[in-house]
């Protein structure tokens, strides 16, 4: 299977990198508009095949999409990372341009392709590829939740240590919906657990809520301790949905999806847990939320639409 991977910086290359380690897909080509970065990047990784024991072909290009013919899936990184002190809205007028003209090329030569988009304002550029191409939304999958549970998960993780409890982030189940945004994405306490217990049980509302406040700002915090943004697990969350689509493995994953109807909203890309293998999104699944997850869940769908009434501007 052919994967395209568009944008050789830290997250494109993270994303070729790991999907080469696990090792599923025969060639993964990754595409960046700058001379030489995909080929030396891909070029340096092919360098580790023998020693990481892998048989994917790794193969750069720069610009030239006919090289990315019969992709499967192709993963759009492409546009710039945030600074510190930025939000990731504050990219829409740079980015959206930039993921309009990429997925445009990619599809002339993919036409049957999944579109995983992790460039940011992800919702966003979600919503933007769908409206563009006017693909079949299982088609248009974007990718925050499963970055977002799993910073979920190591915070978690750090909490139930503080309280006595030896936990790893792989003892934790955690989900997080709702936008991949700063103030608004929806941790969901409610059913976390550590090896099926919930995590209620186990700490205080204040451990709980710092859990919370840290995951939601998890790549704010990257940002500023790096000077751009986080690449390993954007690159790794990534390259798992490429997996379950590449293995048809019918996973639980919360992702970015359109929604039409489910949750009581239209029209609208927002995370939520779907159902995800072959043909892409194969269920969406209506989770009943109640409390303050559904008050949070109904601002992030209302900063969502906010974002994406910024697009027109920033197409111009
Ligand atoms: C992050 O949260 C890049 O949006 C990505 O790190």
């Amino acid at each position: 299977m052919k994967v395209t991977v568009v944008g050789a910086g830290n997250v494109g290359a993270t994303v070729a990198n790991v999907l080469a380690l696990k090792k599923f897909a025969s060639e993964v080509v990754l595409l960046d508009i700058k001379e030489g970065v995909s080929e030396g990047k891909a070029m340096d990784m092919m360098q580790t095949a023998h020693m990481l024991n892998f048989d994917t072909k790794i193969t750069g290009v720069t610009n030239d999409y006919a090289a990315t013919a019969g992709s499967k899936v192709i993963v759009v990184t492409s546009g710039i990372p945030r600074k510190p002190g930025m939000s990731r809205e504050d990219l829409i007028g740079t980015n959206a341009k930039i993921v309009k003209s990429v997925v445009d090329q990619a599809l002339k030569y993919s036409p049957e392709a999944i579109f995983v988009i992790i460039s940011n304002p992800m919702d966003a550029m979600t919503y933007l590829t769908i409206k563009d191409t006017k693909l079949p939304r299982e088609r248009i999958i974007g990718q925050g939740g499963m970055l977002d549970s799993s910073r979920f998960r190591y915070y978690l993780a750090e909490a139930l240590k503080a309280a006595g409890i030896p936990a790893t982030p792989t003892d934790v189940d955690g989900m997080v919906i709702g936008g991949h945004s700063d103030k608004t994405m929806v941790p969901l306490a409610s059913i976390a657990t550590y090896k099926g217990i919930p995590v209620k049980q186990l700490l205080s509302q204040e451990a709980l809520d710092d859990a919370i406040a840290k995951t939601k700002v998890g790549g704010a915090t990257l940002t500023k301790l790096l000077g751009t943004s986080a690449w390993y697990a954007p690159g790794a969350a990534a390259a798992a949905l490429v997996e379950a689509i590449a293995v048809d493995a019918k996973k639980l994953i919360p992702c970015c999806v359109y929604l039409d109807g489910e949750y009581g909203e239209k029209d609208l890309c927002i995370g939520v847990p779907v159902v995800l293998g072959a043909k892409g999104i194969e269920k969406i699944v209506d989770l009943k939320l109640e409390g303050a997850e559904k008050d949070n869940f109904a601002e992030s769908v209302t900063a969502a639409r906010h974002t994406n009434s910024l697009l027109a501007d920033a197409l111009k």
